[in-house]
This record gives C-alpha cells, sequence and structure tokens, in this order.
C-alpha cells in the first residue's frame, strides 16, 4: 500500500519493509561487532516491540537476556509534579551492561527519564539503539550509540510506531502527508 488513511489522517509511505529489514541487519551488526557481553537489553513498550523482536533474532553475543518496561507518568503528591516510574523492571539490574532499545527518539525527554532511572541501580554500562532518530527535534545532550536511520520532523507510524495507538500493524512505515 502506497498511503494509508488513519482516523481521517492521510499517511504515505516513507520506509518500506525491505528498507527496515536492512536497517535491521545494519544495527545488530554493529551491536553484534561493539564488544559487548552478557547484555541486557531492554525494550520500551508499547512502540519498540517489533523492532526488539526482530532485532533480538539477529543478535549473536552469548548470553543475551532482553525485558520490557514500560513508562507510566502520573501526578503524584510530591513537590516536583509529574513523577514518571518505570513499570516492568522488575529483575536485578545491578552491574549489568544495559542496552535500551527504543523505536523512535524524538526530543529525548523519554529517553532522558528512562536513562535516570535505570542508573538509580548501579548498573555497569548503558547503551541506546534506536531505530528512528529525528536529529531536528533531539534537545539532550545523551549519546545515541546505535541509530538505524535519522529522519526528518516528520510524524511516522507503523513497525510498531502508532498514532493514537492505531497503525502499529503496518509492516511498512508511513509519514503524514502535509
Ligand atoms: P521524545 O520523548 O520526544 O523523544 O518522544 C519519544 C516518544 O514519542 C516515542 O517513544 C514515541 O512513543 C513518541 N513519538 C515521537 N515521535 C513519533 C512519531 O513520529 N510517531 C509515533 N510516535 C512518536
Amino acid at each position: 500500500m502506497k498511503s494509508v488513511t488513519l482516523q481521517n489522517k492521510k499517511f504515505e509511505i516513507f520506509i518500506t519493509e525491505n528498507e527496515i529489514s536492512e536497517i535491521i541487519n545494519s544495527i545488530s551488526n554493529q551491536i553484534n561487532n561493539s564488544g559487548l557481553k552478557n547484555p541486557l537489553f531492554i525494550a520500551v513498550l508499547n512502540g519498540s516491540f517489533i523492532f526488539a523482536s526482530d532485532i533480538m533474532r539477529k543478535i549473536n553475543i552469548k548470553n543475551s537476556e532482553i525485558s520490557f518496561i514500560k513508562l507510566s507518568s502520573y501526578i503524584a503528591t510530591k513537590s516536583k509534579g509529574e513523577v514518571t516510574e518505570l513499570i516492568g523492571l522488575t529483575q536485578n539490574i545491578k552491574n549489568r551492561n544495559v542496552v535500551i532499545l527504543e523505536d523512535i527518539v524524538d526530543t529525548g525527554i523519554t529517553l532522558e527519564k528512562i536513562i535516570s532511572l535505570v542508573e538509580e541501580e548501579e548498573i555497569a554500562d548503558i547503551k541506546v539503539a534506536t531505530l528512528l532518530f529525528k536529529p531536528e527535534a533531539y534537545k539532550k545532550d545523551i549519546k545515541i550509540d546505535f541509530i538505524g536511520k535519522s529522519i526528518t520532523n516528520d510524524f511516522v507510524v507503523g513497525y510498531g510506531l502508532d498514532y493514537n495507538e492505531i497503525g502499529r500493524n503496518l509492516p511498512h512505515i508511513y509519514k503524514l502527508k502535509e
């Protein structure tokens, strides 16, 4: 399909299924050749569920593990106001080499929160892999170690990414038509 309509918004094809698999091969090769030992991959739900499952099948590092987290935000009674916490980080990550798997990094606010929460535990090392990166929107200094593809500042859906929770099932990635 060259274009799709999701809730009256038109999206046009942007990154095909074939190109996505080339990107997956490239990121997984970089990770496999990075010298990482016993990595613990932490995939950020919901968006990265397809990316994480495709990446994991290409990882050939011994003793690789994967776990999944989700961010939850709520208004706390504390003075700071909004508090975000990780749901799902049940295992002990102390002294682990963590690799965060993100679907997309836009402003970097989400990534910064995830890293600060993961770093509350005494981990050995943290690296970040993202399928898509929007350099024009990025506001943080956190190094992103493995980038699948840098894209323009457009809204994209498909391959796990959603528009109002729909479109995650699309095999290609589409971008919003102007
Ligand atoms: P950030 O905190 O601004 O970096 O945004 C990160 C989160 O916003 C991602 O994990 C996505 O859930 C969502 N997001 C950012 N850009 C897009 C997009 O183009 N399509 C779908 N979701 C997006």
